[in-house]
């Protein structure tokens, strides 16, 4: 079967179109013909070894997320049958609860190989059953992006009607939180670096708007828009070393700061003053796990909530939708069409 594989050094350069031997399933396993891939931050990260010895051996099949439907099955498999469109989880061992050390050593796309195959051979504890109402393009959007922000909104910011909410950017796991937070009665706050993408988020429901590259200390800004709490209940933090600084500034006391990005770094200086005194509560979110997975995808149906797209490339283009990725600028997720 036709793979890409990032295959004899960690760089762009050596992604590279392959073959591999079709997947022979254990009893647990499933095979799933993909028919969509979608691309996040870390696939620009693991071709470079981003994540040391964490990020895998050569060769990897890149990319974590996708959707497509289940080909073949074990005979000891009950939790799909063939013939059912899933998702393939981000994290394979991480179905409930507090994360292990196991469960992070699990995703797919570095270190275990990813989605940019043909077919993917999975044990059934690690796919998720999609409803029909999602595109086979919606849901290959879901497993990184859409539970990030999932576990940050809800499952750990555990957002509430009339909260303040504020996140970052206009990216990928920012456009699922601004939908999670609308759709539990949140008021949304959106900044961005981009006028034209500002008015897109007006459209999709954001309640304030702020462009932090005409006003780059939007936590002064954003002062009148929390006035009556004294600062923003959740802050869906994915700026990292530039914007955490502001958002313990913009952030009310008692509030969580879901910090998941490092954009614009990983090291920074930080006021610890403001945490205690503040009692701010710096919650770190990894994707997410099953159980998440599930009720996000109850809520999406609930609530008719359906994910931004932006460009398609078809399998054989699946360098240039790297490019494309990289290159910024996009608005809504970047797909590849198997
Ligand atoms: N912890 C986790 O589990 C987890 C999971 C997924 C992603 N992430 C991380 O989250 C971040 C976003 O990932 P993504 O896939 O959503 O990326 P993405 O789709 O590429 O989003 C990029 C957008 O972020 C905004 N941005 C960039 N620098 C910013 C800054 N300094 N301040 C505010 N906004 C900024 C920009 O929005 P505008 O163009 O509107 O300015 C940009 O378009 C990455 O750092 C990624 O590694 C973490």
């Amino acid at each position: 079967m036709r793979v890409f594989e990032i295959k004899d050094d960690w760089s762009f350069d050596s992604i590279v179109a392959s073959e591999r031997p079709e997947p022979n399933p254990g009893p647990y396993d499933v095979v799933i013909e993909m028919k969509m891939a979608s691309l996040n931050a870390r696939d620009l990260i693991v071709p470079l070894r981003g994540y040391g010895r964490g990020t895998g051996e050569l060769p990897l099949i890149p990319i974590s997320d996708g959707a497509g439907v289940v080909v073949a099955a074990g005979d000891q498999v009950s939790r799909v049958a063939v013939g059912d469109r899933v998702c393939p989880m981000f994290f394979q061992k991480w179905i409930a609860g507090a994360p292990s050390p196991a469960a992070f050593s699990s995703s797919l796309g570095g270190p275990l190989d990813g989605v940019m195959a043909e077919r993917v051979c999975l044990s059934d504890e690690g796919v998720v059953r999609l409803p029909g109402t999602l595109s086979d393009a919606e849901a290959a959007t879901l497993p990184c992006a859409g539970l990030t922000a999932w576990s940050a909104v809800c499952t750990l910011g555990n957002v509430r009607p009339g909260e303040r909410v504020l996140v970052q950017g206009t990216g990928g796991v920012a456009l699922f939180a601004l939908a999670f937070a609308k759709a539990h009665g949140a008021h949304v706050t959106v900044i961005s670096s981009s006028g034209e993408k500002l008015e897109r988020v007006r459209e999709l429901g954001a309640d304030a708007t702020i462009n932090y590259r005409e006003t780059p200390d939007w936590a002064r800004a954003s002062r009148t828009i929390t006035s009556d709490r004294g600062g923003y209940d959740l802050i869906v933090e994915l700026g990292g070393a530039d914007t955490l600084p502001l958002s313990l500034k913009a952030i009310r006391p008692g509030g969580t700061i879901a910090t998941i990005g490092v954009l614009s770094g990983v090291q920074t200086t930080a006021s610890l003053g403001l945490i205690v005194t503040r009692q701010v509560r710096i919650q770190g979110v990894t994707v997410g796990h099953r159980e998440g997975f599930e009720a996000m995808l109850a809520a999406i149906v609930q609530h008719g909530i359906q994910p931004v797209l932006g460009k398609t490339f078809a399998f054989d283009d699946f360098k240039a939708s790297l490019d494309h990725f990289k290159a910024g600028g996009h608005y809504g997720k970047t797909l590849v069409a198997f």
